[in-house]
């Protein structure tokens, strides 16, 4: 295979005011490009060519730093422009909501939990709602890493790059992840990767 970059599925103005056009325009067309360009280049005679984005990202961690970097990279972009939504957040569909009540105590202790994964990630990562062993959890990992390489399947992430947030708001990590749980998140589609996760 080849990595390829996706349109995003709305409008670069459909996020506002919780996500602009500008950081849409900077996020998707020139940093997730660039992963996208990168892996494509280190991807070249790794060994890995002929295997699924998946099975690239879970190979080449600790083995192929820099192909890992932009493979890990691309994998999390290309959901996390799904993981949103205009008009996002709100309520969850009922099965996915029961194993929130089940497995992380509800869904005020998830959220708070989250934020706190983004908040306290120090430098580049991410946040993510993922599935282990059954189970749903809470987990934060630093650059491109992801669940995928923890034995774990993600279901949610969240970009705290600062390239996902400082043209909006600034140092405010916390405003941000506060906006992307409460007005963006796309619950529909983590269902349905919850769905297949389970
Ligand atoms: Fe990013």
């Amino acid at each position: 295979m080849s990595f390829a970059l996706e349109d995003l599925p709305y409008a670069y103005d459909a996020l506002g005011p919780y996500m602009s056009a500008e950081t849409l325009e900077y996020h998707h067309d020139k940093h997730h490009l660039a992963y996208v360009t990168n892996g494509n280049n280190l991807l070249e005679g790794s060994g890995l060519e002929g295997k699924s984005l998946e099975e690239i990202v879970k190979e080449s961690y600790g083995t192929n730093a820099g192909l890992f970097n932009n493979a890990g990279q691309h994998y999390n972009h290309l959901h996390f422009w799904k993981w949103m939504k205009p008009n996002g957040g709100g309520a969850l569909p009922g099965a996915l909501a029961k194993k929130i009540d089940e497995d992380l105590g509800g869904f005020d202790k998830f959220r708070a939990d989250f934020i706190n994964a983004g908040v306290t990630q120090f430098g580049s990562g991410w946040a993510w709602l993922a599935v282990k062993d059954g189970k749903l959890v809470v987990m934060k990992t630093p650059n491109g890493e992801n669940p995928l390489v923890h034995g774990a399947t993600p279901i949610l992430g969240c970009d705290v790059w600062e390239h996902s947030y400082y043209i909006d708001y600034r140092n405010a990590r916390p405003k941000y992840l506060e906006a992307f749980v409460d007005n963006l998140v796309n619950w529909e589609y983590v269902e349905e990767l919850f769905n297949k996760a389970v």
